[in-house]
């Protein structure tokens, strides 16, 4: 009996459980800690600190699908701390993840076309902002904004085959949009009329209340992530990314697998058909899929070095 108990379990997990293979380019002099103790959620150190406003990062560790952002990532660390460029390879279970608040459409969008379709997000104005909160359009334009932004994620985001964000899930995210949806007008509405307007439409993030909000949406889809489409060839990278909120170590679902280090400037040295990037593997295994998604993105060989 507990054979065929332990016997369902396992099937219950392998069909609730998405675990899927992610990277995370970061600095040696970081990789260091990281694999003493693991990626924790909120480190001291950080690649996109406040100094960088609306482009601070939020809590949580950052991984990825396309090799490029990983390594791009790697570059910008290393910019910042120095060390060689490292990319770790981690198993995540994706339905424990949140969305990188970037690759989430932003409200603005779908509040100045549900304000008048002819008016841009850089056209709805503070005054606009303004005259909209005492108006009695006021709500009205907030319901359309909530619509538009669901209707465009379900389109653009969950993919022609994928079941549609609705239901008690809609019913739960609804008034966090709302929330969003209005904080970003009256944050708007307090925005000088000059420079700083365009400024706060193309970075509301860089304005507390606006990253509460944000962050109160992006909390509420967690696991959604996991259900969005994924577009490797497109621009549409957003599926490719996730942000995990809880600390990552050697064990369970959420775990580091392999760690390499390779030199920052590795273009500078390669010159000809014998040259090649030496890969450092620090631990674990190197996945076939990073080595294959390297030669297909990068065009560099390269070969994989035992510390
Ligand atoms: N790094 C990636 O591979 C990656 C993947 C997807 C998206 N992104 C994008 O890049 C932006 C910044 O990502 P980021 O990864 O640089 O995050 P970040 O700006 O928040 O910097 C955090 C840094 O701390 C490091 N770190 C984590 N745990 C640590 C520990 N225990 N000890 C020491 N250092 C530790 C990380 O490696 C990272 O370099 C994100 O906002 C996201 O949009 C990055």
């Amino acid at each position: 009996m507990a054979d065929r108990f332990s016997i369902i379990q396992e099937v219950q997990k392998f069909l609730t459980e998405a675990k899927e293979l992610y990277f995370h380019g970061t600095s040696s002099n970081l990789a260091k800690n990281i694999l003493s103790q693991g990626f924790t959620p909120d480190p001291k150190q950080k690649v996109w600190s406040q100094d960088k406003g609306h482009l601070a990062s939020f809590v949580g560790s950052y991984f990825t699908q396309n090799v490029v952002t990983a390594i791009s990532s790697a570059s910008g660390a290393v910019k910042k701390f120095g060390g060689d460029c490292a990319i770790f390879f981690v198993q995540l279970e994706t339905r424990t993840g949140l969305y990188d608040e970037d690759d989430i459409t932003d409200v603005s969008y779908q509040v100045s076309q549900a304000y008048k379709d002819t008016v841009s997000r850089n056209n709805f104005v503070p005054s606009i902002a303004r005259g909209l909160l005492k108006s009695d359009k006021y709500k009205s334009v907030v319901d359309l904004a909530i619509t538009k932004w669901v209707s465009y994620y379900n389109k653009y985001d969950r993919g022609e085959y994928q079941q549609k964000l609705a239901g008690p899930a809609l019913s739960r995210l609804e008034p966090l949009l709302r929330k969003w949806i209005e904080t970003y007008i009256l944050e708007l509405s307090k925005v000088k009329d000059d420079f700083d307007s365009e400024r706060f439409s193309a970075y509301p993030n860089a304005n507390p209340a606006m990253r509460k909000a944000v962050n109160n949406v992006m909390n509420a889809m967690r696991g959604e992530v996991s259900r969005r489409e994924k577009k490797p060839d497109s621009l549409h990278l957003g599926g490719l990314n996730i942000r995990i909120d809880s600390p990552i170590g050697f064990r369970g679902s959420n775990r580091i697998l392999g760690l390499v280090t390779y030199p920052s400037d590795f273009r500078k040295d390669y010159n000809n058909d014998d040259d090649y990037v030496p890969f450092t593997v620090h631990y674990g295994e190197v996945p076939k899929k990073f080595l294959a998604a390297w030669e297909n993105r990068m065009g560099y060989r390269y070969k994989l070095i035992k510390k």
